[in-house]
């Protein structure tokens, strides 16, 4: 059966899923986002005839964080190919947590070991073609309103500056990959447009979208038309992959087997190989920074409807 055709199946599994918003923890160490209702789990799922299955309150809407990494990777692909692009960010997952430092430090060359932590995702940013910020995201905006069909899609200015204001971590990556020549930018202009980047704000839909362009091997929903180009949608299937839950990765290869990315938000994005795309909204954490529940509520859906890709 397809999955669109068994809500009464999804409705119970996101009532239970959302027992589990008890144990996790909305994030604060970007303050704006310290007001997310921590009880909150919603859901969209598009399938291959563009049926969408929706479940909790779809109308919420929420910053993409690190999702915006594989979307912004995908840009800067596109732009500079993958040549460039990996010369100045690796392919390896870190088993580390999103924000550390440390492998910049213990490896040689300096270069982030991929670009779903924070470093390669810095990184990756400094390499979209424009020549002010503006322009930057102001194509980084139309690529996300071209793949999601939505063209209201904006940042959240009280988010973005609530991180810029707070985010010395990410400035001392900065900092270090400069001295080491990954990125050449002024750091506190790549970090307006990293932040605003974190700062679009989606709903679960727009995310189930994004995340079925990705897994339908970068063609447009409704017209097929491709938008990511195919070698290019398989690098970011395979980086959800490998590094898409960062050290949580591999036990959820194990657990829901798709390609996915979270955010601190509370967003997961999730594209299952040829059509279907979902999209959760669950803003509390665990420890590792994924949704507690969308976790749980993608391993339920992953079991019930076999969509695990090994
Ligand atoms: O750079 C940061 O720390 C945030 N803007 C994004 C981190 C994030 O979403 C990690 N994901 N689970």
């Amino acid at each position: 059966m397809s999955i669109c055709q068994d809500k009464e199946a999804i409705d119970v599994m996101v009532e239970e899923a959302k027992s589990y918003t008890q144990y996790g923890k909305v994030a604060d160490y970007i303050p704006a986002l310290k007001v997310a209702d921590p009880d909150m789990l919603s859901l969209a799922i598009y399938e291959n005839d563009e049926t969408c299955v929706t479940a909790g309150n779809t109308e919420e809407t929420f910053t993409l964080q690190s999702i915006s990494k594989v979307i912004t990777l995908a840009l800067a692909l596109m732009d500079r190919g993958e040549e460039e692009v990996f010369s100045r960010v690796g392919m390896e997952p870190t088993g580390d947590p999103f924000n550390s430092i440390i492998k910049l430090e213990t490896h040689s060359p300096s270069k982030p070991l991929n670009p779903m932590i924070n470093a390669g995702a810095l990184a990756v940013t400094s390499m979209i073609y424009g020549s002010s910020i503006d322009e930057k995201l102001g194509r980084l905006l139309t690529f996300i309103h071209e793949i999601t069909g939505n063209s209201s899609i904006r940042y959240d200015d009280t988010v973005a500056r609530s991180e810029y204001e707070t985010a010395n971590l990410n400035r001392s990556l900065c900092y270090y990959m400069k001295q080491h020549n990954v990125i050449d930018d002024n750091v506190e202009h790549l970090l307006e447009l990293y932040t605003k980047q974190c700062a679009i704000e989606v709903s679960c839909k727009d995310l189930a979208k994004i995340g079925y362009v990705i897994a339908n091997e970068g063609k447009h929903v409704q017209s097929q038309r491709p938008i990511i180009p195919l070698h290019i949608a398989r690098i970011l299937k395979t980086f959800m992959v490998t590094c898409g839950m960062y050290n949580a990765s591999g036990e959820f290869a194990i657990r829901v087997g798709i390609p996915a990315k979270s955010g601190v938000s509370g967003g997961i994005m999730a594209s299952v190989p040829y059509g279907v795309g979902i999209g959760i909204y669950g803003p509390a954490l665990d420890d590792k920074g994924n949704s507690m529940a969308g976790m749980k509520l993608l391993e339920s859906l992953s079991q019930r409807f076999d969509l695990s890709i090994f």
